[in-house]
């Protein structure tokens, strides 16, 4: 099978297709990983709004910030989920909140509760294919990150049959850049990774793709920027490689060591 008889889905970030040659195949289950504020939200919202504009149905679950938020967020760069969500064509689902009434909000942080509010999510919007971004996947393993890859490969299995592509992120330290608990990276057919640093007193954000099945992708990192009114744009390749952008494992290794002692003076 050559490149051109996979069946891609845009992301809503052209740069991003571009370094994906044309896009993520569908049905796959992404991992977008990367330390808080380095735009993993953000593009989540471009690839639902990309499904959205081409008439396809959504799925968002948000752990993180509120339902309002994130439709906030989005009428920000113009993606209209206010409307979908009014047009039945995008269910938010929200685990935050923990209004009884509400029937798409999650009342524990499990991930039968939430598979189970997808499914139901899935059979509301009807048949055919639809995008689902489960932001984060961390959230349901924050007390316990041994479970990490087991929960992750329960929700892939699960999910499997049910005609979704999926955007899962996964937030990183931001003192060692590690994932709280690796798993979803082993499980996911892909893993687009963003990262930030300062440079020149400034802070600049990068994106890479780590890996994606099925796919002869850029290898490269390229810096990115967030823009009001327009969202996430690729801007060019950068001169930092993926090692000067991360921090040594020495420094890390000291700063695990500092952290685990704070703990266990407590
Ligand atoms: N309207 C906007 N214009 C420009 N930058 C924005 C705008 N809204 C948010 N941002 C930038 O995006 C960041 C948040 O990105 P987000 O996708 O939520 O990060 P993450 O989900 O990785 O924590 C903010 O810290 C800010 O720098
Ligand atoms: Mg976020």
């Amino acid at each position: 099978m050559n490149n051109s008889a996979i069946d891609r889905l845009s992301t809503g970030v052209p740069g991003i297709d571009k370094m994906l040659s044309g896009g993520i195949p569908r049905g796959f289950l992404v991992a977008v990983v990367g330390e808080p504020g380095t735009g993993k939200t953000i593009f989540s919202q471009h690839f639902i709004a990309a499904g959205l504009s081409r008439g396809e149905k959504a799925i968002y679950v948000t752990t993180e910030e509120s339902r309002e938020s994130i439709i906030r967020q989005a009428e920000m760069f113009g993606f209209g989920f206010k409307d979908a969500v009014k047009n039945g064509d995008l269910i938010i689902i929200d685990a935050l909140m923990e209004e009884r009434g509400d029937p798409w909000s999650l009342y524990e942080l499990t991930i039968e509760e939430l598979i189970s509010k997808i499914i139901e999510a899935k059979k509301t919007l009807g048949y055919g294919h639809a995008r689902l971004v489960i932001d984060s996947m961390s959230a349901f393993w924050l007390d316990k990150p041994a479970m990490a890859r087991k929960y992750s490969y329960t929700v892939k299995r699960r999910l499997s049959r049910w005609n979704l592509t999926i955007i899962a992120t996964s937030q990183y330290a931001v003192t060692t850049s590690l994932g709280f608990g690796f798993g979803i990276e082993h499980v996911a057919d892909g893993i687009i990774r963003f990262k930030k640093t300062i440079i020149g007193g400034e802070l600049r954000r990068f994106v890479i793709i780590e890996k994606m099945r099925q796919t002869p992708h850029d290898r490269k990192v390229y810096e990115i920027d967030i823009i009001d009114g327009t969202g996430m744009k690729i801007i060019k390749p950068s001169v930092y490689t993926a090692s000067e952008l991360r921090i040594p494992i020495s420094i890390i290794r000291k700063i695990l060591e500092a952290e685990y002692k704070k703990e266990s003076e407590l």
